[in-house]
């Protein structure tokens, strides 16, 4: 369903990194965590496709909802650009979102950079469900990590910053992978996932060591978003006749980590 929605604010929480919020009091109350929008930024003519982004939070009280976004190309940037009132073309809901399972006693979220973006929604869903969370979050340096101050109202957080300018000094798997040696409860816990490629990769290898649950949101570069192009192809762990990869688009963006084989 096409959208056209007009935004409230868009605000710097970040280097480069920009939180804008759009009203739309349909789409506030019917998304789930997990989801995406294909954003057409018709200010900028030099691009033809829409540009996929995760939900990143909904206030249904105020009828919004928010994406959180890099700056990185020509889209990006005059998102970023843009101000109060101006008007935005969005599809969406699309793809499929984050499930729990009952028997979670705690959720771990593992988010790279800014693979945060899809769980401020999802922490208030868990929440919700009266689910425990916690959140090992890492960046490259302290001034990229977003919205702290909100996230930890929902979860304990464990911050990692390649160049140690805040919390544990590495990759924040190798942060993960320590806890989990030291923890005697990961059994009832559930890995929830986003970041780049090589985390994914590391976050299965975690979770294939600890026999753990995991669900990953796959940000495989799209087009159409609609499972039209074929451009957003994830290989299967397992093919079936007729089928070797998933649509992300479609199938996703949220897979079991178990079917999913992560290439770079
Ligand atoms: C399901 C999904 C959800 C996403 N959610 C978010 C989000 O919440 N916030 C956000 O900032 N970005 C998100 N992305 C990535 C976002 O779509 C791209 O950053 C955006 O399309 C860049 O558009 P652009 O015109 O500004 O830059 P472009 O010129 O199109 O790209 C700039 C650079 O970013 C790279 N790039 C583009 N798309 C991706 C991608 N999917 N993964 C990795 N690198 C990419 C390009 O190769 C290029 O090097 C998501 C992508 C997917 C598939
Ligand atoms: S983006 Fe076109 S098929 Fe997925």
């Amino acid at each position: 369903m096409v959208r056209h929605c007009t935004i409230r604010s868009v605000d710097q929480v970040a280097r480069n990194t920009y939180l804008l919020s759009f009203e739309d009091a349909d789409l506030c109350r019917v998304v789930r965590a997990g989801q995406f929008l294909e954003i057409k930024v018709t200010q900028c003519t030099d691009i033809l496709w829409r540009r996929p982004f995760s939900i990143h939070d909904t206030h249904p009280q105020k009828n919004t909802v928010d994406i959180l976004f890099h700056a990185v190309g020509p889209a990006t940037r005059t998102l970023a650009q843009l101000t109060a009132h101006a008007e935005l073309n969005i599809l969406g809901p699309l793809g499929n979102y984050f499930r729990y399972e009952q028997n979670v006693r705690e959720a771990i979220v593992v988010a790279g950079g800014l693979g945060i973006a899809p769980f401020m929604l999802m922490m208030r869903e868990l929440q919700e469900r009266g689910i425990a969370m916690r959140l090992f979050y890492g960046t490259g340096r302290s001034d990229q990590f977003c919205r702290l101050e909100e996230f930890e109202k929902y979860a304990a957080l464990h911050l990692s910053t390649v160049d140690g300018s805040r919390g544990y000094q590495g990759v924040v798997t190798d942060m993960l992978s320590d806890y989990l040696d030291q923890s005697a409860h990961h059994h009832d816990s559930s890995l929830y996932v986003c970041g780049p490629t090589a985390m994914l990769r590391a976050v299965k290898e975690i979770a294939n060591r600890f026999n753990m649950a995991a669900q990953v949101s796959v940000e495989t570069i799209m087009a159409c978003g609609f499972g039209a192009c074929v451009g957003c192809a994830v290989p299967m762990t397992t093919p079936i006749p007729g089928q070797k990869y998933f649509m992300a688009c479609k199938d996703g963006p949220v897979f079991d980590i178990r079917e999913i084989t992560i290439d770079d």
